[in-house]
Order: structure tokens, then sequence, then C-alpha cells
């Protein structure tokens, strides 16, 4: 007999249910099935009405991100295998809204994004005639860590802070900023930083540091607001030391 390992899969279809349920599949066990593999065995062959996000397969889209046992995950990368003999237990992310079965309402994230301008700023746009603006590969390490971000929401939903406070700005976004303000080419650090020493901002942050443990792409977003920490501190510490003109 082929060997099958359970799923406990959280249904919420709105326009029929109060609350969220669990409900219990058998899927087949394959060595090398990840647990979208399993997901989507259910979907197909078990219950087509089963609703969740996915696209790449390969780690880079970050559209699968749930709840496996307990822990944010790419459902893409984690093996039935890591969680044998089962149930595993398969959930919406923690603290979004959820629209559907395992699908979550990322809005709160985008409207933070945008807020810290996640793209380069200059004040003086070079003409093209100029060419194009050269880094070292020293300057592009200082950001590359940042820029690996596939947005897939695991960090926030590993973020207490952001569970209790659902105002902080998060990990993601605080460590998409530092993409910008790390990149030689940008200008707009101070502009961000305004934003980031907001009441919503960093400040926030009592360094948990589970955002960093759960990103699938090593981006460190608690790094990143340590960093930023840093950077307030100088900042605020020269506005009260140094005339305007010399900070
Ligand atoms: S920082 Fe990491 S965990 Fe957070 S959204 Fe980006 S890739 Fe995902
Ligand atoms: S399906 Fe794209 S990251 Fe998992």
């Amino acid at each position: 007999m082929q060997p099958a390992v359970t799923l406990r899969v959280t249904r919420y279809r709105p326009e029929q249910e109060s609350e969220p349920t669990l409900a219990t599949y058998e899927v087949p066990y394959r060595k090398d099935w990840v647990v979208l593999d399993a997901l989507n065995y259910i979907k197909d062959t078990l219950d087509g009405s089963l609703s969740f996000r996915w696209s790449c397969r390969m780690g880079v889209c970050g559209s699968c991100g749930m709840k496996v046992n307990g822990s944010p995950k790419l459902t893409c990368a984690s093996f039935l295998s890591d969680s044998l003999p089962g149930p595993i237990r398969v959930e919406p992310l923690d603290y979004f809204p959820v629209v559907r079965d395992l699908v979550v309402d990322m809005s709160d994230f985008m409207r933070k994004l945008k807020k810290v301008k996640p793209w380069i700023i200059r004040h003086d746009e070079r003409p093209l005639a100029e060419g194009e603006y050269l880094q070292t590969p020293d300057q592009l390490d200082a950001y590359k860590q940042f820029s690996m971000c596939i947005n897939c929401m695991l960090c926030y939903s590993a973020c207490p802070i952001y569970g209790l406070e659902p105002s902080f700005i998060g990990p993601a976004a605080i460590a998409l900023a530092q993409r910008y303000n790390m990149d030689s080419r940008d200008e707009g650090a101070p502009e961000r930083l305004e934003i980031l020493s907001e009441h919503d901002g960093i400040w926030q942050c009592t360094f948990v540091g589970e955002c960093t443990k759960v990103c699938p792409k090593h981006v460190d977003p608690a790094g990143a607001i340590q960093q930023y920490k840093l950077t307030g501190a100088i900042h605020w510490l020269k506005s009260l030391l140094l005339p305007r003109g010399a900070r």
C-alpha cells in the first residue's frame, strides 16, 4: 500500500462559515514532495474548492507563505519529510485578515511599504547622456542582502510586536527602506528616517529577532532595524548638539 500522510488544513469560506475550522485530508507521501505539492494534490483530486496562493514553486515569488505546524514557512520549500509522521497542520499566516481558507489580505503591508519610499530618490538626476551610475562590488554588497526580500510576509507573521500593535511598520518594510538607504545611488535616507522615526516605526521593535529566524532569504530584517536605530540615535544626538547646517 502507498504510504500516506495526514494534513490538517484551515478551511474558511466566509459566505458559509462564521469562523475557520480545520479539515483533515490524507495525501500520498512522497519523499520529494513539499507541503505545496500536498495542497495541490488536495485541490486536484480531493477538494477543488481549497484556496491558497502560489506561483513559482521555487522560493522566488513569495506568495506561498503559510503556517506549517505553527511556524511561518514557504510551503514550496517545506518538505513533508521534515514533518513526519504528521499530521501536518497548515494554516494561514498570523496577523493578516483571512480572505478565504489559506489566503490572507496583505494590503496593510502594501500600504506600509509605499510609506518608506522603496525606490531610488535623487535630488538631481544625471542626464541620460552621461551614462549609468556605476557601483563598486563593495557598494553593491552594502545593500544586496536587503534586496533579496521576496515580500513573503513570514517575518510579519512571526513578529509578536506586529501581532500586538498592527500599526507597527514591520520588519520587511524597514529592511526594504534600508535596501535603498545603503544604495550609493540613493539620496533619500533623511526622508525615510523621518518616516521610520515616527511612533509606528523602528522604535516599536523590541528586538525579539523572530523575523530574522523565519526569513527564507536571509534578509536579516532584525539587523536592518538595529542599524536603523543606531542611525536614528546618532541623528537625534546631532540634532541636540550641532547647529542645523552642520548635521
Ligand atoms: S524580510 Fe524575509 S521574511 Fe520578511 S518579507 Fe522579506 S523575504 Fe519574507
Ligand atoms: S511558490 Fe513562489 S515562493 Fe513558494
